[in-house]
């Protein structure tokens, strides 16, 4: 007799792996694909009547420390108008901003104008999620969320082939 007639091509069991594989799949990019660099901070170190680095480049929501390790008082102040930042450092002092805005924004020493510096703050959406998301993926950065992703993700497709490999059995087993 015939007992190859066409199955229904999904069987509840099918329809709860791939359902399983499908919430894993968006869960592992909800929890990729937002995740945001942590927010740096970046010393300029001012000696020698200089800044070191002149030139920093940094992305949003970082902050720059500048550090006087000169024996003589300084300032990191920017040179629009009015100042974004006015940053007065004794000898030994520093002092801190966190740049919320994009942008090159050039600096000098109010005491010393030869002193002078730039910020270069790229915009944090100028990095493609594309290309953020292997690094997550690979648990690669600081992000200490992904071991977590991780093991939720293996378990899920674990549960998925478990689901998947029960139907195909059921499939291949005909009852008598
Ligand atoms: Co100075």
């Amino acid at each position: 007799m015939l007992t190859h007639a066409r199955r229904p091509a999904f069987d509840p069991l099918t329809l709860l792996a791939s359902a399983a594989a499908a919430a894993l799949l968006l869960t592992a990019a909800l929890l990729t694909a937002p995740r945001v660099d942590a927010a740096d901070t970046v010393a300029v170190d001012i000696s020698g009547f200089a800044f070191q680095p002149g030139t920093v480049t940094i992305q949003v929501g970082d902050t720059v420390t500048w550090t006087n390790n000169d024996g003589t008082p300084h300032t990191a102040t920017s040179t629009d108008n009015p100042a974004l930042f006015d940053g007065q450092m004794a000898p030994g002092g520093s002092f801190s901003f966190t740049f919320s805005d994009a942008g090159t924004f050039d600096y000098v020493c109010k005491i010393h104008p030869a002193m002078q510096g730039t910020v270069v703050v790229e915009a944090a959406a100028a990095s493609p999620g594309a290309s953020q998301l292997p690094d997550g993926a690979m648990g690669s950065g600081s992000g200490d969320r992904m071991p977590l992703n991780v093991v939720l993700g293996i378990g899920l497709i674990a549960l998925s082939l478990l689901a998947w490999s029960g139907a195909a059995r059921r499939r291949a087993r005909p009852m008598p």
